[in-house]
């Protein structure tokens, strides 16, 4: 069932605690198989925190969380492409969702607040995705993103593939 009225608003380094959470419980809903045992146990809440309080007091890439009933579920990053083939486009740089809220509109809601935010500035979006995460692949594309090709080892091992989404016109207004 699809949540009504989620509040989407920027992240705090107050935010990082239900960050932390969030992403490491999405890590290892999602990665277990694709990614080692070990490096997914031994992921540590109170490190996560730490380091994302810094990351989170920084201005770019920006920072979205979205809140439920005033807790928050999910959130988002985003900003100029890291990429050098890709200067003048934008970049989703992580969009992850507590996996119990999974499936409820949250993800395409935080999509839409930062694909706004980015295509005001720039023509189209990349973004990073590992392979053999069929389920956000799926996700993405129905979003309108498709491969370009581009694909990159990753430092905790397997592979990553680029996805990119192009501003569509402007419908024209006719009477
Ligand atoms: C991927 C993720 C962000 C999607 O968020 P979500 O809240 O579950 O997605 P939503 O409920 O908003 O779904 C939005 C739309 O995508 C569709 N969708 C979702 N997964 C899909 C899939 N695998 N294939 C096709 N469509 C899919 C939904 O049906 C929905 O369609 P509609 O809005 O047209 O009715 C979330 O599931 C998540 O956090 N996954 C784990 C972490 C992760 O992999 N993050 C991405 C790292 S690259």
């Amino acid at each position: 069932m699809k949540l009504s009225n989620p509040r989407i608003r920027p992240a705090t380094p107050q935010d990082a605690k239900a960050i932390a959470h969030i992403h490491i419980d999405s890590w290892r809903a999602t990665y277990r198989g694709l990614v080692s045992d070990e490096y997914l146990d031994g992921l540590d809440y109170g490190k996560r925190e730490l380091s994302l309080r810094d990351w989170l007091a920084r201005k770019e890439p920006q920072h979205a969380v979205i809140e439920v009933a005033g807790i928050v579920r999910g959130f988002c990053d985003f900003g100029r492409c890291r990429d050098n083939d890709k200067p003048e486009t934008g970049e989703i740089f992580a969009i992850y969702i507590d996996p119990s809220f999974v499936g409820k509109g949250l993800g395409r809601q935080l999509m839409e607040y930062a694909e706004s935010r980015l295509f005001a500035k720039w023509e189209s979006i990349a973004l990073w995705v590992m392979e053999g995460n069929d389920s956000s692949q799926g996700f993405y594309v129905h979003l309108g993103y498709a491969p370009d090709g581009r694909r990159a080892p990753l430092h905790i091992g397997g592979r990553k593939m680029r996805m990119i989404k192009k501003k569509q016109p402007e419908a024209s207004l006719s009477c």
